[in-house]
């Protein structure tokens, strides 16, 4: 992959942006500039359909596909964006959202939702974001922890959390029960945040 900025691909050019990247994606995106920034209000449509796109899929979320769910941004904080967005060529092929607790003891954590649309996997865009992401939280005062939820079988989200220091720090036996009574682990995971 060809990265246009420092090793974080942090955008190039005027001063350094947490939560802005730029990069060349691979793959089904060959060649083509993904280019992160902070989610807009009127990009809710765009992240919405991603979103309802992975429920339709029905494997990376426990939100099922006969279950529409209505999507909303995170409100806005202060200390930074709560959404960031992927787009080429104008067009949102990505979200990663930000999550934090208005609880006091949980103001040094974070968590984070992640989809690319299905056209687009595999082309270096969820790598962009968890990276605009965690460069974002690495700027924000006392956030010391990163954590997420991922189903033991979503190989292609374990690669990339695992390739991006996240370790795992428990499983939920039988978290999930299928349609057909399958039963699905999934795993807790963290990344420290220096
Ligand atoms: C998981 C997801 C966000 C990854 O986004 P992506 O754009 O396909 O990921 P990238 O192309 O940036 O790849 C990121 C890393 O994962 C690895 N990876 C991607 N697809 C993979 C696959 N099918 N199998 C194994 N590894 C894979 C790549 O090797 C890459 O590693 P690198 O950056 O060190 O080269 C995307 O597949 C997706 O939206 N899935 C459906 C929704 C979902 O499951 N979200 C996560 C819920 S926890």
């Amino acid at each position: 992959m060809v990265v246009l900025a420092d090793p974080l691909g942090v955008l190039t050019g005027g001063p350094r942006r947490p939560g802005h990247l730029r990069r060349v994606g691979r793959g089904p995106v060959e060649g083509r500039v993904i280019r992160v920034r902070p989610a807009m209000p009127n990009d809710t449509t765009a992240c919405g359909s991603l979103f309802a796109e992975a429920y339709a899929d029905g494997d990376g979320f426990l939100t099922g596909p006969t279950e529409p769910r209505s999507f909303t941004l995170p409100p806005a904080i202060p200390d930074g964006p709560t959404a960031l967005v992927a787009e080429i060529d104008g067009s949102v092929q990505g979200v990663v959202l930000i999550q934090g607790s208005a609880l006091a003891r949980l103001r040094h954590c974070r968590t984070i939702e992640l989809v690319v649309a299905r056209t687009a996997r595999g082309g270096g865009v969820g790598g962009a974001l968890l990276d605009a992401a965690l460069d974002s939280l690495r700027s924000r005062t006392g956030v010391q922890f990163v954590r997420l939820a991922v189903f033991v079988d979503n190989i292609p989200a374990l690669t990339l959390y695992h390739s991006r220091g996240f370790i795992e720090e428990g499983r939920r036996i039988g978290f999930a029960c299928e349609a057909d009574g399958r039963l699905r682990d999934d795993l807790l995971m963290v990344r420290t945040l220096p």
